[in-house]
């Protein structure tokens, strides 16, 4: 299967799934790397690795529509089997998430549906939270409320910030991202009608 990752920032996930494509049992391919920011960090390890490479930034166009368009032109091109949002900070339009319907997954540092959107560190820590972690689901049309395939777990320690808590939460997405592609390479991941499928059985 053909991977396509799409990121923002420094792409720490990507780097644990480029380590993760170079062991000899990996069922996938990464096969490019998208970003919204020309300068994120993610491009540099891409590039480190051999992977392409494209910049779509949403400041060259007037809206989201065109935006995404662009986006999927680009996507289409490299014919994906799968799309690994991490760490990508857009809100993608209705109709892309549409066209890439179970192809498209993401990673979110909460414990899903607990804090959908940002400052999910913080606010698990404002409620008192005694565990927290990070959630890959299926990218639905609803933000951050697609069908959840695998979640990890971090104890919160009563001396946490949110920046301790988001280097705990990391370590763990970087564990699970991998397991998790690769399972989906394996074809052993499904987004059933509302459900995920885990080797046909929904979960
Ligand atoms: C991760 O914490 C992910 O959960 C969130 O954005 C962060 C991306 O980090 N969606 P990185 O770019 O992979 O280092």
């Amino acid at each position: 299967p053909r991977i396509l990752v799409l990121a923002s920032g420094s792409g720490t996930n990507l780097q644990a799934l480029i380590d993760a494509s170079r062991e000899r049992d990996f069922p996938g391919q990464i096969i490019a790397l998208g970003c919204n920011q020309p300068k994120a960090f993610a491009l540099e390890r891409a590039a480190q690795a051999h992977v392409e490479t494209f910049v779509v930034n949403h400041k060259d166009f007037g809206s989201r529509e065109e935006f995404d368009a662009a986006l999927m032109a680009h996507i289409l091109r490299h014919n994906p089997d799968l799309i690994v949002l991490a760490g990508f900070m857009r809100i993608l339009t209705t109709d892309f998430v549409r066209a890439f319907r179970g192809k498209l997954v993401n990673i979110h540092p909460s414990l899903l549906p607990l804090y959908t959107g940002l400052n999910t560190h913080q606010r698990a820590l404002d409620a008192g939270d005694r565990t927290h972690g990070a959630s890959i689901h299926f990218v639905t049309e609803e933000l951050d409320g697609g069908p959840v395939i695998a979640q990890a777990e971090v104890a919160v320690a009563p001396e946490d910030t949110a920046e301790t808590l988001a280097e705990k939460v990391q370590e763990k997405e970087h564990l699970l991202y991998p397991i998790v592609v690769r399972w989906f390479c394996e074809g052993r991941i499904q987004l059933g009608r509302e459900h995920v499928l885990f080797d046909g059985e929904a979960v």
